[in-house]
């Protein structure tokens, strides 16, 4: 496995402890040594205990050297395709990756495949980048096996994911990935690279476009008076829709939502074809975040605010893309003071934001002095809160729900000022 991020280091970690012997390798020495000590580098449920078991069983090693190539049957490239100031991914390192795979592959036959999500024609490339830098009469396939794994439940979806995807021409290949994929669950789809690299696309892009529509249903429903949670719960209830991603709030962040989106987007615009769907989804994202902004500019009672929850979600400490981020900023252009919680993100925010904000290792200290409570990540935490001290603790009673954390006949009984998304303000 090349790359160590939340898909390299969880897919890894799961065929280790499925029996595999896996290397990992990474390019700095000190991430490669924290790793080798067991530290995860992320935070990622049930991570820790996995990468500990197969460290010491010796199934799991660190390095940084891809000698270790020459004895695989199958490698994986799992290192990040950042988006590119056009929206397109950047393959760079992809492609670096590509090349040194093709130096130190062995005398045995070799499937190289991307975890990475890459656009489609990709592992055409890898193939290209391979074949010109391999030994003459290396013997590899190359084969697109996409990942579906969540941060926060990202062993869980390794486990028992819905799908397995394996796309290639060769049937070795194909055959080497379904003997891998033995003890994970899921459907089975053959198929070839350029439709395996779209699935993947595919699937994140309906994913965001379902949350999209949503967050479009309710702005809607803000101005008709209507109930967005019911609305779309009741559509939900069709099971050709599925009550999956329709939760409505501040929007999707994250390492994968906005660039693949944005990804598809800019391939669909180099075929000269209409993206405005996804440019819509796109479009409603951003919205949600400023409208959500300026909501809390408009009705907060003070300029100083509380804020709960930074991570993109709940239980990862990533703030990729994350919706509190561009809130916040909008928040302090806006002159408010903010006094943040959250459980893990807090070390990544403080790297962006340094002293513009006001940092708390705990939840309800965070609240004092504050004159509004806004919450932007749902951590069980927050919905398990006891809201009579929460009252008794904020200048005034007020909560901005940008996750709709809350019930507001709840918050009502108890006489906050409550706004949340889609749903009637109480006042
Ligand atoms: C997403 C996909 O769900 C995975 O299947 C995929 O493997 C992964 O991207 C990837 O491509 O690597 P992830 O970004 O970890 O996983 O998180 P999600 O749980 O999908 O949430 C993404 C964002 O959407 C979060 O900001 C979340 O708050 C938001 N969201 C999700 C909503 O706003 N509403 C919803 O109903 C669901």
């Amino acid at each position: 496995m090349i790359g160590h991020g939340y898909v390299g280091l969880v897919t890894a970690s799961i065929f280790a402890d499925a029996g595999n012997k896996v290397n990992v390798i990474g390019r700095t020495p000190e991430k490669i040594t924290k790793l080798k000590s067991g530290d995860p580098l992320i935070f990622e449920p049930g991570l820790e205990e996995i990468l500990d078991r197969n460290l010491k069983n010796g199934n799991l090693n660190f390095t940084l050297d891809y000698d270790s190539i020459k004895n695989s049957k199958i490698v994986f490239i799992g290192v990040g395709t950042p988006s590119g100031k056009d929206g397109s991914a950047s393959l760079d390192q992809v492609y670096v990756v590509a090349e040194m795979i093709a130096k130190n592959l062995g005398k045995n036959f070799t499937v190289i495949s991307c975890k990475s999500t890459v656009p489609v024609g990709t592992n055409r490339e890898v193939e290209k980048i391979v074949k010109k830098n391999a030994p003459k009469n290396a013997k590899f396939a190359v084969a697109s096996c996409p990942e579906f794994l969540r941060e926060g439940t990202g062993v869980n979806d390794t486990l028992h994911p819905d799908r397995v995807i394996i796309g290639s021409e060769s049937q070795d290949a194909i055959d080497l990935l379904l003997e891998l994929h033995k003890p994970i669950g899921g459907e089975r789809v053959i198929t070839d690279l350029a439709s395996a690299e779209m699935i993947k696309y595919a699937s994140n892009s309906i994913l965001a476009t379902k949350i999209s529509f949503s967050n479009f249903i309710a702005e809607m429903s803000e101005v008709a008076g209507a109930d967005a949670e019911t609305v779309l719960e009741a559509v939900g209830l069709d099971n050709r829709v599925s009550d999956k991603f329709l939760n409505v709030g501040i929007g999707y962040g994250g390492a994968c939502f906005p660039k693949d989106v944005k990804a598809l987007a800019y391939i669909g615009k180099q075929m000269k074809l209409d993206t405005g769907i996804l440019d819509n989804v796109e479009k409603v994202n951003v919205n949600a975040r400023h409208r959500f902004a300026q909501r809390v500019i408009k009705n907060a009672n003070g300029k100083k605010l509380a804020i709960w929850g930074l991570s993109f979600k709940p239980n990862t400490d990533d703030i990729r893309e994350a919706p509190s981020i561009d809130i916040m900023n909008e928040l302090l252009k806006a002159g408010f003071e903010l006094s943040v919680y959250d459980p893990q993100a807090m070390g990544h925010i403080r790297k962006i934001f340094g002293d513009k904000l006001t940092y708390y290792e705990d939840k309800m200290k965070a609240l004092k002095g504050a004159e509004s409570l806004v919450v932007l990540t749902e951590w069980n935490e927050f919905s398990s809160v006891d809201l009579s001290v929460v009252k008794k603790t904020l200048v005034n009673p007020v909560i901005f729900d940008g996750r709709n954390v809350y019930d507001p006949a709840q918050m009502k009984k108890l006489g906050f000022k409550y706004y949340s998304v889609g749903r009637k303000d109480i006042k």
